[in-house]
């Protein structure tokens, strides 16, 4: 199955049911957690699988600060002059996380616009992707790959700096159902080997077939050693139909990550925390990191879902509302039945009917592409939102309309 491919939709279609079966812990070196900045793996553990994704070992002898493989293409990133080589085949941006630079970047797979960067110089070719480009000169650096000495104009993300891509083996310890269709699974790293990560971030589930499917980290790193994903249903999906039809405590998944670059940014800005569905997962470890940290940021989150089942934490919501000064919570149905008292609607309206000017604010919004997408332009065209003040974690999928 190729991977150059047109979007995460694409991806995860037309392929075979993944055979997900019951695997020991392997044992991860230690070495490959103290790997620098965002180095994707250490190399022993760097087998990804599909074609287009991390070389697979990072020679010292063809390090892209010293000039690169064979037949790879100087980049350079401006301001600031930082290089790195890009073999022939591999993406910007992988070429560039393997490089250990710090690359804006969320989806991978040409949705999300995050890793949007300007060509100021040189030829790349374009990979089909689902996101727009407006402006000649602009690409996705999730795909796009060099035809020769590339420079960009693109900004590393700070904060994301020294968290170690890894493939690990988590056993299922249990499986809640707090809704018809949300699954919250807890699972368990190897002994002595917690996953390093911000609040934000997300996994990939590796299928035994060479897929893969990302789920958000839904508590704050630290709180335990267990990994906490929330996962959605969607009928006839590869990996859903497995994870509410067969899978039981005490089987294991391969992961990797952490990925992403959706966290907590530092700042003082109060903020508006927006989430559909399961995009509630994401927030949840960030209210978590704020409250451990002590923070006081005024935050208001709204949580948007069809019906009130959907809302499958409101009452830990209605806690932290209850326990945390600075924070507040706003419900906001769409279909909602008659006894519902609370807001209506879409939940970005809903913040659009109650903010009137978001220029002095930043917002964190997870979840179904579409409400994000939504926000994205209403926030900035309606209440002045900065462009660069909207971080978001949209849930690509094979279906759109369903996260
Ligand atoms: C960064 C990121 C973070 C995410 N985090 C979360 C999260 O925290 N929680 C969460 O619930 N989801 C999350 N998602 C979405 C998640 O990764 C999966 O896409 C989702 O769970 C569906 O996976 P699946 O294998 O079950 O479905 P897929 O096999 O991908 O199918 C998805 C849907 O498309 C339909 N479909 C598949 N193939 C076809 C076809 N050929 N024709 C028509 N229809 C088809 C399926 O029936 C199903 O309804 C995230 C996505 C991204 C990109
Ligand atoms: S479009 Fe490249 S990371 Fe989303």
């Amino acid at each position: 199955m190729s991977w150059v491919v047109s979007s995460a939709s694409a991806l995860q279609q037309a392929a075979p049911k993944p055979e997900l079966t019951e695997e020991p812990h392997p044992a991860v070196p230690a070495t490959a957690r103290q790997a620098p900045l965002c180095l994707p793996f250490h190399p022993e553990e760097a087998v990804m699988s599909p074609a287009a994704t991390f070389p697979k070992t990072l020679n010292p002898a063809e390090s892209p600060m010293s000039g690169g493989a064979a037949g790879s293409h100087p980049i350079e990133l401006q301001p600031g002059g930082k290089r790195y080589a890009a073999a022939p085949g591999q993406t910007l941006l992988d070429a560039g996380l393997a490089a250990g630079l710090c690359l804006p970047y969320q989806c991978r797979t040409g949705d999300c616009g995050t890793c949007k960067a300007r060509v100021l110089a040189g030829e790349v070719e374009h990979l089909p992707a689902s996101y727009p480009l407006e402006k000649a000169g602009d690409c996705l650096l999730c795909r796009c790959q060099a035809r020769g000495p590339v420079t960009l104009a693109c900004d590393e993300v700070p904060g994301v700096a020294g968290l170690p891509l890894r493939k690990l083996a988590v056993r299922v310890t249990t499986i809640e159902r707090p809704a018809a269709d949300v699954a919250i699974l807890h699972l368990q790293p190897p002994a002595g080997q917690p996953l390093e990560y911000l609040a934000g971030q997300y996994v990939d589930v590796l299928l035994r077939d060479g897929r893969r499917r990302s789920y958000s980290l839904a508590t704050a790193p630290g709180k335990a050693e267990q990994l906490e994903l929330h996962i959605r249903h969607l009928p006839g999906g590869a990996f859903t139909d497995h994870v509410f039809g067969r899978l039981k405590a005490r089987e294991m998944l391969r992961l990797e990550g952490p990925f992403g670059t959706f966290y907590l940014r530092d700042s003082e800005a109060p903020m508006i925390l927006l989430a559909s569905g399961t995009g509630f997962a994401p927030i949840k470890a960030l209210v978590e990191q704020a409250r451990r940290a002590g923070l006081r940021r005024k935050a208001v989150l709204y949580w948007g879902a069809r019906r009130r089942e959907d809302l499958y934490h409101h009452a830990l919501a209605q806690q932290w509302a209850r326990e945390l000064p600075w924070f507040r919570y706003v419900p906001v149905l769409s279909d909602a039945n008659a006894d519902w008292s609370g807001r209506r609607g879409l939940v970005h309206r809903a913040v659009l009917e109650d903010f009137a000017d978001l220029s002095g604010y930043e917002v964190y919004a997870c979840g179904a592409p579409q409400m994000v997408d939504a926000a994205r332009r209403d926030f900035a065209a309606e209440a002045g939102l900065a462009a660069e003040r909207f971080y978001a974690d949209a849930f690509v999928t094979a279906a759109p309309a369903a996260a």
